[in-house]
């Protein structure tokens, strides 16, 4: 089977999925079980008990408490099954990394999104335990989800009080400074009321946009498969190339010494205004393509 995105959700085409990014809207196809099959059957998603048998490390259990990864452990295989019966979900991070078709999926995915290649893009699976779930919160990653297993529901919703996150944020947990900085308002303290519900079924795949509120409960005991894809932002592909770039300067890469010297600071900060002048001159220069020939060199050559 073609490993994409549009033949998962066909008769949906790509430019509709697109019409979804573009505006930060949930996607949700049903019923194509037959199209999951490269996930279905795989051997160690056939059961919790199978993926349990065969797991190569350890395994994030969500603590009692705020139910996020946030408030997680890592236990051995052997405890994970006990911990599930008690009511904990299961996060098996990095799958694509024990699985060439996985990670094949991840990839082809990667490229059919045209993310850059600094995107980290990586595979997980959510065992959840009927009843539990996922307290309200957002991520900075594109996220796919495929059920494989049990019935969960999920709500959506828009996200008023951050546009383009680029951390993820539970309610009830400090948020990072940073976030904090660019917020356009103040932290919820519950869930907004103007969501999408959701109910995802073996057969169901469901596209939560980068920044999307969300949370989740479980209907059955259940297992899904997620591909999420954390991309660079503009500030990233940026940052990331005028490292590049400056770094080919020894006075650059000179130590910023004597910044925080009560006598010697005037120095530091004439050095430091020289070297912003010399870059202030070169930056009229820079153009898009040079800039992502350093970060996506292979579909950008210089010519
Ligand atoms: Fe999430």
């Amino acid at each position: 089977m073609e490993k994409s995105l549009q033949s998962l959700i066909a008769p949906l085409s790509k430019s509709d999925f697109l019409n979804h990014y573009k505006s930060n809207t949930p996607l949700v196809v049903h019923d194509i079980k037959d199209r999951m099959k490269d996930f279905t059957e795989l051997p160690f998603l056939k059961s919790l008990d199978s993926l349990l048998k065969v797991w190569p490390e350890h395994v994030d259990s969500y603590c009692p408490g705020i139910a996020d990864e946030a408030n997680s452990k890592s236990i051995t295989t052997q405890e994970a099954q006990g911990c599930f019966n008690n009511g904990m979900s299961l996060l098996f991070n990095d799958a694509n990394k024990h699985s060439p078709l996985l990670n094949e999926w991840v990839e082809s995915m990667k490229f059919e999104l045209g993310l850059s290649n600094l995107t980290f893009g990586r595979s997980l699976i959510y065992a959840t335990p009927k009843g539990q779930g996922t307290d309200p919160h957002f991520d900075q990653n594109i996220n796919f989800v495929l059920q494989i297993h049990g019935t969960k529901k999920w709500w959506i919703a828009d996200n008023e009080h951050v546009e383009n996150p680029m951390t993820r944020h539970t309610i009830g947990v400090p948020t990072d400074p940073e976030l904090d900085s660019y917020l356009h308002r103040e932290m919820p303290n519950k869930f907004p009321e103007n969501s999408t519900e959701v109910t995802l079924k073996p057969g169901s795949l469901l596209f939560v946009p980068r920044g999307a509120w969300h949370k989740t409960i479980a209907e059955s005991d259940a297992l899904a498969l997620n591909f999420t894809f954390t991309a660079p932002t503009w500030i990233d592909i940026l940052t990331t190339a005028m490292r590049g770039r400056l770094a080919q300067s020894s006075e650059w890469r000179e130590t910023a010494d004597f910044v925080t010297d009560e006598e010697l600071f005037p120095q530091a900060f004439e050095k430091f205004d020289m070297l912003l002048s010399e870059l202030a001159h070169d930056i009229p220069n820079w153009r898009s393509h040079h800039i992502l020939h350093a970060t996506e060199m292979d579909k950008f050559p210089l010519k």
